[in-house]
């Protein structure tokens, strides 16, 4: 079965067509074609996205991108509904709904944070052709539930548990900014360009080589209340203070913003051991823009390894981790590869409504 996916729900325009089949234990998804295109130069000098040129690169990439796709036969379309901001989604649903209107296809509506976790879970099947570079093979197979997700992106940050397959719910969340929104924010005190998050990571990477130091220590919020919940507006508050009036060297940085990291991963490695020891999960995977940074992984790694020897973690492959329509199409196609969902009995989704605010739990 093949799906046609469209993500616009903030500043990447993507488009991709995916086959996905049943295997034994799980679904193989193939990447037939895909096209992404950011935005991340044209919000730089905003320091975030700013949602009205959002709308209208994608009303202009739109069309632009489709022209490679125009005679790629599909069974479905897929379009992300939310979350994200409306005025970027709406130009992607009014897009595919003109798509699948034009060749009566039926039209999916995806949930953005489901599809962060859903392809996640999916690894990468290595094949000669495609050694590490350019992933087109995946396969979500053997997963045990329930399943942990830690979805960590610009917008997001939540604990999910999927007890059942395609049944989530939000067992803990950021009370204020999304981690990857204060990774941008940090980076901005920092000088450092938009998207901040790689910036940071890269710099931090060389104070950790070389072993700097940093000068101030930064709060860990709420790593020891008695929930799942998190909170980084206090984390991003502290860093203006620490850096208020002050002219780093470029080591004064770069440790800066490994001290920066180590908060926000003492945090969730925290948060992460009491989830895995409360809920039971026997699958623990990470998803979202975040879920490529270099640290966290290696940090949640060890504490799996060391804490959980039994709990399966699986990290999603770094092509995946930002958003694009890979991961929207491999979501339907989990849908319906698993009959959870059925094409003769879908309505034809021209309904869908963009929902800026959609909650992965429904
Ligand atoms: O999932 P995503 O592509 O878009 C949203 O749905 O929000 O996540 C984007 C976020 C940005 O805040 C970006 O700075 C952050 O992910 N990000 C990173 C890294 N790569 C991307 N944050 C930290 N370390 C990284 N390596
Ligand atoms: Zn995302």
């Amino acid at each position: 079965m093949k799906v046609l996916a469209f993500e616009t729900s903030c500043d990447e325009t993507g488009i991709a067509l995916v086959y996905g089949e049943k295997i034994p234990g799980g679904f193989v998804f193939k990447t037939l074609k895909s096209a992404l295109l950011s935005q991340a130069a044209l919000h730089a000098p905003y320091g975030g996205v700013y949602p009205n040129l959002a709308k209208r690169e994608h009303e202009k990439n739109l069309p632009m991108l489709y022209k490679e796709f125009e005679s790629e036969p599909a069974d479905a379309i897929a379009v992300t509904q939310g979350p994200g901001l409306e005025p970027a989604l709406w130009q992607g649903i009014q897009f595919a709904k003109k798509i699948a209107r034009e060749g009566t296809l039926p039209l999916l509506a995806i949930n953005h944070m489901e599809a962060h976790l859903v392809s996640s879970l999916a690894q990468p099947k290595i094949q000669h052709s495609n050694v590490l570079k350019n992933i087109r093979m995946f396969e979500l197979r053997d997963t045990q539930l329930p399943v942990l997700a830690l979805l960590i992106s610009g917008g997001h940050t939540e604990f999910v548990l999927m007890r059942e397959w395609f049944t989530y719910e939000v067992i803990g969340r950021t009370l204020d900014d999304a981690v990857g929104e204060c990774f941008d924010k940090v980076a901005r005190m920092l000088d450092l360009p938009y998207p901040g998050g790689p910036e940071i990571s890269r710099i931090a990477l060389e104070a950790r080589k070389k072993k700097l130091e940093a000068e101030c220590r930064l709060p860990r919020p709420m790593i020891h209340s008695n929930n799942l919940n998190v909170s980084f507006s206090g984390l991003k508050t502290a860093a203006l203070y620490a850096l208020r009036d002050k002219q780093l060297t470029e080591d004064e940085r770069a440790a800066f913003a490994a001290e920066f990291e180590d908060a926000v991963a003492d945090v969730f490695v925290s948060k992460t051991q009491k989830a895995l020891k409360e809920t039971g999960a026997k699958t623990f995977v990470i998803g979202g823009g975040v879920a490529a940074n270099h640290y966290i992984r290696k940090r949640l790694e060890r504490l799996v390894l060391n804490d959980f020897p039994n709990i399966e973690f699986r990290l999603p492959d770094p092509s995946i981790t930002g958003d694009n329509a890979i991961m929207i199409a491999q979501c339907a196609l989990a849908h319906l590869t698993a009959g959870h969902w059925n094409l003769e009995t879908e309505s034809a989704g021209q309904e869908i409504k963009a929902v800026g605010n959609l909650s992965i739990a429904g």
